[in-house]
């Protein structure tokens, strides 16, 4: 009789050795990202964490030879493979509408800048971290949020995702388990606010039952607007004339989990979105004689993935990753 197939893959997984030569580094990411891991997790996620290590040197050296327009680096999520951290992360799928919501059209006779950069404006607040819940969805909804805020107030404060994962379940949103922007916006306009992070601080659980204080309106939304779906040129209008956008991409590729650095492409790269990012602005850059232009995204995975918690997403090209897919913002 054949042996059942876990007891297969548990001895496969037995007799890979680790690295010792990579002991060091190891204890370091550890100490650097505050893991610990009890008894026989240690050795699997070590076995993960130096799988992930090569295939980032691996990249980083086809990069240096001019394979790649972008870099990739380790960050504190090396220790989770390509599946897990989809689960764990990507919380974003793209549902039919059911909330009203109004559609933002690129119209042919608007100028835009050839580079917009919200960031250098005062709209948007420091890089946060989602931490090991799937609610970049909230994230997202927050940073258009802020934006518009600062627009009206010309104050800016951070917004509360915890105030969204918390009372936005009837909605439709599933908390650590994703979410919608539109929805999170539309929880703002039934709900008549939101509360600021200070008030309503971030803990990465949805365990904890609606705690929305109403003496604490930090945000309002009265409409949500979806930017007509795949169009590049409507998506760069929206962030030229309103403010940062929220967005959704793939961000499902090994390349996007441990980007670095560069102007981000891949063949890998789908248009089916599974990731709420924020659009903060756009530009060209000069790559090797030629004229390149990016989007940059707001992330949620901290200071320590990509450039400084952002990535620069190729545009103006198919729609890569399928970033204008399902964007969309809220107004007062
Ligand atoms: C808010 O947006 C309007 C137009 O969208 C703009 O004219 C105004 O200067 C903005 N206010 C601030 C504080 O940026
Ligand atoms: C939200 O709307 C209320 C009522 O119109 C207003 O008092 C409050 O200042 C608004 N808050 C923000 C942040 O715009
Ligand atoms: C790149 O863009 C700049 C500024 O728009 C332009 O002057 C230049 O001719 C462009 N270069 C190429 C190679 O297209």
């Amino acid at each position: 009789m054949a042996a059942p197939l876990w007891l297969l893959l548990a001895l496969l997984g037995c007799t890979t050795a680790l690295d010792p030569a990579l002991e060091e580094a190891w204890e370091g990411w550890k100490i650097l990202h505050a893991k610990e891991y009890l008894g026989e997790a240690e050795a699997a996620r070590r076995e993960v964490w130096e799988k992930n290590l090569r295939r980032i040197q691996q990249h980083n050296l086809e990069e240096s030879q001019g394979q790649h327009g972008f870099r990739l680096a380790m960050n504190h999520y090396g220790d989770l493979t390509d599946e897990e951290f989809n689960q764990l992360v990507n919380g974003f799928t793209p549902a039919w509408q059911e909330e009203p919501v109004l559609l933002f059209q690129a119209s042919e006779d608007l100028k835009t800048p050839a580079e917009v950069d919200w960031r250098a404006k005062g709209y948007v607040t420091p890089v946060k971290n989602q931490g090991h819940c799937g609610s970049c969805w909230a994230f997202s909804a927050t940073g258009a949020l802020e934006g518009l805020v600062f627009n009206r107030t010309g104050k800016l404060a951070a917004l509360s995702e915890q105030n969204l994962i918390d009372c936005s379940q009837k909605l439709g949103n599933n908390g650590c388990r994703g979410g919608y922007m539109t929805r999170a916006f539309q929880y703002v306009h039934d709900n008549g606010g939101l509360n600021s992070e200070q008030v309503y601080p971030y803990v990465a659980t949805d365990t904890s039952s609606c705690r929305y204080d109403p003496r604490d309106r930090a945000a309002n939304c009265s409409s949500i607007w979806m930017v007509a779906q795949g169009s590049e040129v409507a998506l760069e209008q929206a962030v030229a004339t309103v403010g940062p956008i929220s967005v959704a991409v793939d961000a499902s590729s090994f390349s996007f989990h441990f980007y670095k650095s560069g102007i981000f492409s891949s063949m890998f790269c789908s248009q089916q979105v599974n990731h709420g990012m924020l659009a903060v602005g756009y530009g060209t850059s000069q790559e090797s004689g030629r004229n390149v232009s990016y989007w940059i995204l707001k992330n949620s995975w901290s200071e320590v993935w990509g450039e400084q918690g952002y990535i620069r997403l190729l545009k103006g090209t198919n729609n890569h990753c399928g970033v204008a897919n399902q964007a969309s913002f809220p107004m007062v």
